[in-house]
């Protein structure tokens, strides 16, 4: 009896600031709504401001992401049609203390995104100017800009650029992570591409970075640029055609039983003091074949060059057996589109259940990726609400990456061969515990990793749940230099949303 008086009393006591909450909540949404629409705020007609109660589809449009787990949650979108009200809008958050979260693409899934509550989506989708100078070969793009929209542009130029391997990531998105893809052999990571950017900056002042001006700046940029301000428009160095721009696409699917051969054959390129060709790419993707309950695996091999000499190269790769086999060559203006099997449209549908914990390797062995195939088969049975999960395993060339210095740019992770990326996609209440399970899987896989120095574990920030420490994401070298940059830029750390950099190290 008396504790349940006792719990009475406490409930008395506790409902008025629980009420409170609940009001104050709502007065922040009034306040946020009354901000955004003040006519004096002079934005632009264009600028759309959206809300989930009395604009659902533009609030939807500005706002659908690709993975909904963990995903921020926002009280209004605003999609700036300049880049004057993207700078309005970040003043305007700091003046009224509200959290907003800049997207282009909305491909980003991490963990600490869903630390952003009952924000605003500052949506840059409607920045989408691209303009191609095909004298000086330069491409400038907004920050609304998607991988894809290049394709049509750039071919028509001649010309290309290095890109992610899928065509719906944000153009800068990517880069200020880096950009890790198929061309990475001959041209570098998408971010040794950029030349300059126009950043707005947590005060709301547009800034430039380059390798003259700011050049500090512009090195954070490349690799921790989402912790420092809001890119509205960067300008690259595009490539006339390599070869040609002729490439040839390798499908397979494979059954699980050739997964020796198979990785016996992928180690062979990419054990220690060897490397995968520059012409040479390959995603491997770890599936549950769900109509005929067996594991296999899907192989897209990218070769730089015409179909004939393709095959040649990679003659050793079509000896194995395959359940199903497509090669083709085509411009690099259809190499996105036509790559594994043609399903990029499918790997990028939105607002699936899904995230990605990822680990570098630096070294590739067949005995460890047959060990990470035994396990994801247990997992597949474990976990029947998971099944969809897959692991990509990306391996590709890095001579070109290799050739800048080492401080070139604020991505640590120059040496990588192989990118792992377990994908856990959820379908029922098994997510907490699936996710457990891979986390060991990936500890695992850095046992052999050769990152000795990272405790094995070290992940390149895109690919990065966002639970691993600091250093393993961005490096413990470039750390003091980030925290330096951050506590010049953002001393407040209004960009907290994405693997958050502090303002000292250590
Ligand atoms: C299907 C898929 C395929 C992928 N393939 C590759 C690949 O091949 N290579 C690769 O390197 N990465 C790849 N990624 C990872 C990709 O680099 C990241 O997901 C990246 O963050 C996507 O950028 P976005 O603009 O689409 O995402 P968003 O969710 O819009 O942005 C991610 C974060 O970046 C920040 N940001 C976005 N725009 C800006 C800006 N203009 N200025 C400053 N900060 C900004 C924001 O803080 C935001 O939270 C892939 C991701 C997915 C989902
Ligand atoms: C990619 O890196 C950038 C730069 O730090 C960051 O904005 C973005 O959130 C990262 N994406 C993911 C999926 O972690
Ligand atoms: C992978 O290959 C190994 C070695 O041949 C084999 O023992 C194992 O069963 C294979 N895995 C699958 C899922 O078939
Ligand atoms: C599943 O396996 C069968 C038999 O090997 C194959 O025909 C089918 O294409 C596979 N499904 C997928 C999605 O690869």
């Amino acid at each position: 009896m008396r504790s349940q008086s006792l719990l009475v009393q406490a409930m008395l006591w506790l409902a008025p600031i629980l009420v409170d909450a609940g009001v104050t909540m709502q007065h922040r949404r009034a306040d946020l709504r009354a901000v955004l629409t003040d006519p004096y705020l002079n934005l632009d007609p264009g600028t759309i401001i959206s809300f989930p109660d009395s604009n659902p589809d533009e609030y939807f449009k500005a706002t659908e992401r690709w993975s909904i787990y963990q995903a921020p949650t926002y009280t209004a979108a605003v999609t700036p049609a300049t880049e004057e009200d993207v700078a309005t809008i970040i003043r305007l958050s700091r003046q009224h203390g509200f959290d907003f979260l800049a997207t282009g693409g909305r491909h980003g899934y991490n963990k600490h995104l869903d630390d952003l509550n009952e924000g605003v989506a500052l949506d840059l989708s409607a920045l989408n100017t691209i303009i191609v100078d095909r004298e000086a070969r330069q491409l400038t793009a907004g920050a609304g800009v998607v991988l894809r929209d290049l394709f049509g542009p750039l071919s028509d130029a001649g010309l290309q650029i290095q890109t992610g391997v899928c065509g719906c990531p944000g153009l800068i998105g990517v880069t200020v992570g880096s950009g890790v893809g198929r061309l990475q052999g001959i041209y570098g990571l998408v971010a040794d591409a950029l030349l300059s950017v126009r950043m707005i900056t947590a005060e709301g002042e547009m800034v430039e970075a380059s390798h003259e001006v700011n050049s500090e700046l512009f090195w954070g940029i490349r690799g921790a640029g989402a912790n420092l301000g809001v890119v509205v428009s960067a300008t690259y160095e595009v490539h006339p055609m390599y070869r040609g721009g002729q490439f040839t696409v390798l499908d397979f699917v494979f059954e699980g039983e050739h997964n020796k051969t198979y990785f016996d054959l992928l180690a062979s390129y990419m054990g220690p003091g060897q490397d995968l060709p520059a012409e040479i790419s390959a995603s491997t993707v770890l599936f549950w074949n769900v109509t005929h309950q067996t594991a296999q695996f899907m192989a897209n091999w990218v070769y730089a060059g015409p179909e004939e000499e393709a095959r040649e190269v990679l003659a050793k790769l079509l000896e194995i057996p395959a359940v199903t086999t497509r090669i083709v060559q085509v411009p690099w203006r259809d190499l996105t589109a036509t790559a594994v099997f043609g399903l990029d449209p499918l790997i990028c549908t939105p607002l699936r259940p899904i995230t990605i914990m990822g680990i570098n390797l630096r070294n590739v062995y067949s005995d460890v990726l047959q060990e990470l195939m035994d396990r994801m088969v247990v997992y597949w049975k474990m976990f029947p609400d998971a099944v969809l999960t897959t692991v990509s395993i990306e391996s590709f060339p890095n001579q070109a990456t290799m050739a800048y210095p080492d401080d070139h740019s604020a991505y640590p992770w120059r040496d990588a061969k192989t990118y792992i990326m377990l994908q856990p996609t959820f379908g029922g209440p098994s997510a907490p515990v699936a996710m457990a399970y891979l986390r060991g899987v990936r500890s695992q896989l850095a046992v052999a990793s050769d990152y000795e120095e990272y405790g094995g574990l070290s992940v390149y920030v895109n690919y990065s749940q966002g639970d691993e420490k600091l250093e393993q994401i961005y490096g413990a070298r470039n750390l003091p230099r980030l925290a330096a940059l951050k506590a010049k830029y953002d001393p407040d750390n209004v960009f907290r949303f994405n693997n958050p950099i502090p303002t000292s190290y250590p």
